[in-house]
């Protein structure tokens, strides 16, 4: 009788632990947030159905991006320093060889007219405050110009495919703020200048895989403000496939064993099987000379 009743108060703890507390937990660490939205549906200030002109955006980007942009792949080189780009801009603007690969379509042309708004920035950057965005809008530009920027950017990004791809998107998209030492990759723009533009130092990437894991990730690149309300972090615009690349990127670097892991999971719990079998036959014979 005693030890059943030590049953039930032990099966009651068990289930108040489990029942009260796992989901709770579960609820902090994986809050419900809004399905990530790689539409970019609340931007609609652009047509993006128009057709980009690709020789009228290469006269537009050479007139007013490459004086802050390099573009690497189409031989528009940086034309100034990390340190000196982070002096004048705060930040280092990232180089665009990739832009018209990883930012979808729909964002990348609302970004243009209004980086702000599509950054989802408006709180640190409000209208008529006293700090601006170092990118200026170019909401005088008609949306066929925008298109055909759109359109130039896309038709000089290099096809990648593979690693190569993940470490492009990584440096492209995150690689101006967040440092990953263990890539070795240090952040384009230097240190302090980073903390003073960001107001946060962006932390270092390579464990974050490991620490916030790809769910949280997921939501969090597509629209940090949905999990972390209030943060410095932009939305940075990626479509599906290039954020996949950037986490990709993550898991190589930050857990690089996982699949490994994993594998070796199934043979632990073959073998720890196979090893209860053998100790339960074991105590048969043990106790059955005892008998
Ligand atoms: C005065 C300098 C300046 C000019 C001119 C400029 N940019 Fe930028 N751009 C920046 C800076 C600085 C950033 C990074 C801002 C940040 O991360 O907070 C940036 C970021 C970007 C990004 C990254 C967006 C993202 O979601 O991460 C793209 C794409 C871009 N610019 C495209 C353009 C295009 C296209 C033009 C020309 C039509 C242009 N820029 C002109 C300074 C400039
Ligand atoms: C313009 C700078 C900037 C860019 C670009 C940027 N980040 Fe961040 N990121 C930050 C800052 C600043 C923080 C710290 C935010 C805070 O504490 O409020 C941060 C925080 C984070 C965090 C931590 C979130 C948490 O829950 O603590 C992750 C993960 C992250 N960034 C991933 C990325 C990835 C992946 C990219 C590229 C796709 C990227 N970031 C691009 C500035 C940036």
């Amino acid at each position: 009788m005693k030890e059943l009743k030590i049953l039930a108060i032990i099966a009651a703890l068990v289930g108040i632990t489990y029942y009260g507390i796992e989901p709770y937990a579960h609820h902090i660490m994986h809050p419900e947030v809004k399905p990530a939205d790689f539409a970019f549906s609340d931007m609609k200030n652009v047509d993006t159905s128009l057709a980009g002109n690709v020789d009228n955006g290469k006269v537009l980007v050479e007139a007013n991006c490459i004086a802050c942009h390099s573009i690497e792949k189409a031989g528009h080189l940086q034309i100034m320093p990390n340190a000196d780009a982070a002096a004048a801009y705060g930040v280092v603007p990232p180089d665009l060889s990739s832009a018209g690969r990883i930012y979808d379509k729909n964002y990348l042309a609302n970004f243009i007219f209004d980086p702000v708004s599509a950054m989802h920035l408006s709180h640190k950057y409000p209208v008529g405050g006293a700090k601006a965005f170092p990118m200026p809008s170019y909401n005088w530009m008609s949306a066929q110009e925008i298109m055909d920027v759109v359109a130039y950017l896309e038709s000089v990004s290099p096809k990648v495919s593979g690693k190569d791809a993940h470490k492009a998107t990584y440096d492209a998209a995150c690689g101006r703020c967040h440092s990953m030492s263990y890539a070795k990759s240090e952040a384009t723009t230097p240190k302090d200048a980073i903390k003073a533009y960001m107001g946060a130092t962006p932390p270092d990437l390579s464990q974050y895989i490991k620490s916030r894991q790809e769910h949280y990730l997921h939501g969090f690149i597509n629209d940090p403000q949905l999990l972390l309300a209030g943060t410095s972090m932009p939305r940075v615009g990626l479509t599906e496939k290039a954020q996949e690349e950037v986490i990709a990127y993550m898991e190589e670097t930050g857990d690089s064993k996982k699949a490994e892991r994993e594998s070796l999971g199934l043979w632990v719990m073959l073998y720890t099987f196979v090893f209860a079998i053998l100790a339960y036959l074991w105590k048969r014979k043990i106790w059955s000379e005892v008998h």
